[in-house]
C-alpha cells in the first residue's frame, strides 16, 4: 500500500501557484469582469458580482493583467481619469478597446477578489518614461506630477502593486527580439521601476516559450541579478499544429490521451528551464513563473477568431490538474504561475452569455485545489497508484490533502493509501467526473459538471477509494501524528 507522509525540507506550495491573468481580449474583461456602472447585470462599482463570487470561493490569490499581448501595446495614461481615451486592439479581433477600465478598475477588481496585483508592463511599444511613470501614478506617496494626478482622479493612497512584469513575450509579439537585445532593454527598464513605497515590488522578465532553453541561458547571465522572477509560457494544443489545433468539445479518445501528454510536457520545460537556473541561481532566489498556461483549441465555430472563446470539458479539468500536479513538484522554483485566461478565453474558470454565467471543470479542480494553496508539499512519486493516476499531496493544519486524477476513459480505479496517523476526520470527500469525458457545462445546464461527494473507507491510518474514470477528486483528512 503506498505511504504518504511529510518529509524534512519540503517546500511550501504558494498559494500564487494558482494565480489568473486577465486579458483585455475578447470577453474577458469587458462583460466578463466589468459590465460598468450603468448595467442591468448585477455589480458592485461595474463588476459584476455572480462572477466575483465565484472568484472568491476558489480563492484567487492574484490577477495578472492587462495582458498578454495588449501589454505591449497597452497605454495607460489613456485608461486613468474621467475622459478615457479609446484605442484598437489590433492584436486581438481589431475592436475598440475603450480604456473604460483601467488602473482604477483593476485594483477595484483586486480589491473585490482580495488578491495581489501582477501588472504587465509594456516595453514592445512604450517607453522607459511612460513605465517610470506608470509606477509613479500607482505607488508614489509624495507630492510629484503623477501622485499628483492620482489624487486628482479620486486616489489619494497609492496602491499596493506586489508584481510587475516588464514586457510580455518580448521574443514573439512583444518586440521580435532577440534575447541579448532583450535582456539589454530589461536591465533599461527595470531600473526605472522605482521603490517608492515600504512593500517591495518583485520585478519579472519576459521569460522563454516553451523550449527555448537560450533564451533562459542568456536572461539568466545577464540579467539575473535584476529580477525576481522569470516567466515561462507554453500552451497545451491536441495536435500541437497551431493551425489546426483540434476542437474543445468533439474529440476522440487519442486525441483525449494526446492532449495529457502535451500537457505533461510541462514537467520537461520545467524541469529543463529549473536547471539552468540553478546554474546561475543555487539559492533559487528568483522564481520561475509559469505565467500563460492551459489549452487552447480551435475557437468556437460562430465566434470571432480574434476573442479566443472556447468551450471547457472533463478533458480540460485532468489537463489543470496534471498542470498543477507538475507545478506542486517543482514548488521550489516554481512560485507563481498564471492560468489563460480567467473569463471566456482559452482555459477559463467562467464563461459569461450576456446576464448569464457558468463556471467550467477547470473551475471546479481549482476549488478541489483550495487545499493546496500555501500548504507543505508532500510527495506522491509519479506512478505511485499505477499508471493512470496522476495524484499529488499536501500537508497543513494537521491534515493531509490528497488529489487524485484518473486519465482513463473506461476503468475506475481502487486506490489505497495509508496515512502516517489514524484518520481522525474526513474534512474534505470530493469528485469532479461525469458520464463521458466531453462532459461540460452549458448556459442550460450549468451544473452538469459539479462536484459530488466521493465515498471514503477509513480504517486506522488506511484509506480506500473507487475514482470513477476521466474524474479529478481531493480527499482531505485530519490525522493524529
Ligand atoms: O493568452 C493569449 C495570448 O497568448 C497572450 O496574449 C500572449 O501572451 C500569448 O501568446
Amino acid at each position: 500500500m503506498t505511504r504518504i507522509a511529510r518529509a524534512v525540507g519540503a517546500p511550501r506550495i504558494d498559494r500564487r501557484i494558482y494565480g489568473q491573468f486577465a486579458e483585455h481580449l475578447g470577453r474577458c474583461i469587458y462583460e466578463g469582469v466589468w459590465v460598468g456602472p450603468g448595467s442591468d447585470i448585477p455589480h458592485r462599482n461595474g463588476l459584476r458580482t455572480d462572477v466575483i463570487q465565484a472568484l472568491r470561493h476558489i480563492r484567487v490569490p492574484l490577477v495578472r493583467w492587462p495582458g498578454g499581448c495588449f501589454a505591449d501595446e497597452y497605454h495607460w495614461l489613456k485608461g486613468v481619469g474621467d475622459e478615457r481615451q479609446p484605442m484598437v486592439n489590433t492584436h486581438w479581433g481589431g475592436v475598440v478597446e475603450s480604456n473604460e477600465f483601467g488602473t482604477r478598475e483593476y485594483f477595484e477588481l483586486l480589491q473585490q477578489l482580495d488578491a495581489e496585483a501582477y501588472i504587465n508592463g509594456n516595453v514592445g511599444s512604450g517607453t522607459v518614461a511612460e513605465m517610470q511613470d506608470w509606477i509613479e501614478y500607482m505607488t508614489l506617496d509624495a507630492t510629484a506630477p503623477m501622485a499628483e494626478l492620482r489624487k486628482r482622479h479620486g486616489r489619494e493612497q497609492p496602491w499596493k502593486l506586489d508584481f510587475f512584469g516588464v514586457g510580455n513575450e518580448s521574443w514573439g509579439c512583444g518586440g521580435n527580439m532577440l534575447p541579448l537585445h532583450y535582456a539589454n532593454q530589461y536591465r533599461q527598464f527595470q531600473t526605472y521601476v522605482r521603490q517608492y513605497g515600504a512593500q517591495p515590488i518583485s520585478k519579472i522578465a519576459c521569460g522563454a516559450n516553451a523550449d527555448d532553453y537560450e533564451w533562459t541561458e542568456v536572461l539568466m547571465a545577464r540579467a539575473a541579478e535584476h529580477m525576481q522572477g522569470l516567466s515561462l509560457h507554453y500552451y497545451t494544443l491536441p495536435t500541437s499544429d497551431w493551425e489546426k489545433k483540434g476542437a474543445a468539445l468533439d474529440f476522440t479518445e487519442f486525441e483525449w490521451h494526446e492532449t495529457l501528454r502535451q500537457a505533461r510536457r510541462m514537467d520537461e520545460l520545467v524541469t529543463r528551464h529549473s536547471r539552468i537556473m540553478d546554474r546561475y541561481d543555487p539559492a533559487k532566489r528568483v522564481s520561475l513563473i509559469v505565467d500563460e498556461w492551459g489549452t487552447w483549441y480551435d475557437v468556437e465555430s460562430g465566434t470571432n477568431p480574434g476573442f479566443l472563446y472556447q468551450q471547457s470539458t472533463l478533458r480540460d479539468a485532468a489537463v489543470a490538474a496534471v498542470t498543477l500536479n507538475i507545478f506542486h513538484r517543482h514548488a521550489d522554483r516554481v512560485r507563481m504561475t498564471n492560468i489563460a485566461q480567467m473569463v471566456n478565453v482559452l482555459q477559463a474558470m467562467i464563461l459569461t452569455d450576456g446576464a448569464r454565467m457558468l463556471t467550467t471543470p477547470t473551475y471546479h479542480v481549482f476549488d478541489l485545489y483550495t487545499d493546496h494553496q500555501d500548504a507543505e508539499y508532500v510527495d506522491v512519486p509519479v506512478g505511485s497508484f499505477g499508471p493512470d493516476i496522476d495524484a499529488t499531496a499536501s500537508y497543513a493544519d494537521g491534515a493531509y490533502a490528497i488529489s487524485l486524477t484518473n486519465t482513463g476513459l473506461h476503468r475506475e480505479a481502487e486506490v489505497s493509501f495509508e496515512l502516517p496517523g489514524a484518520v481522525t476526520d474526513i474534512l474534505r470527500a470530493q469528485v469532479l467526473g461525469g458520464a463521458a469525458a466531453t462532459a461540460h457545462n452549458t448556459f442550460d445546464a450549468p451544473d452538469a459538471v459539479a462536484l459530488a461527494d466521493l465515498a471514503v473507507t477509513v480504517r486506522g491510518s488506511q484509506v480506500s477509494l473507487v475514482l470513477p474514470p476521466h474524474a479529478v477528486a481531493t480527499v482531505r483528512l485530519a490525522v493524529a501524528e
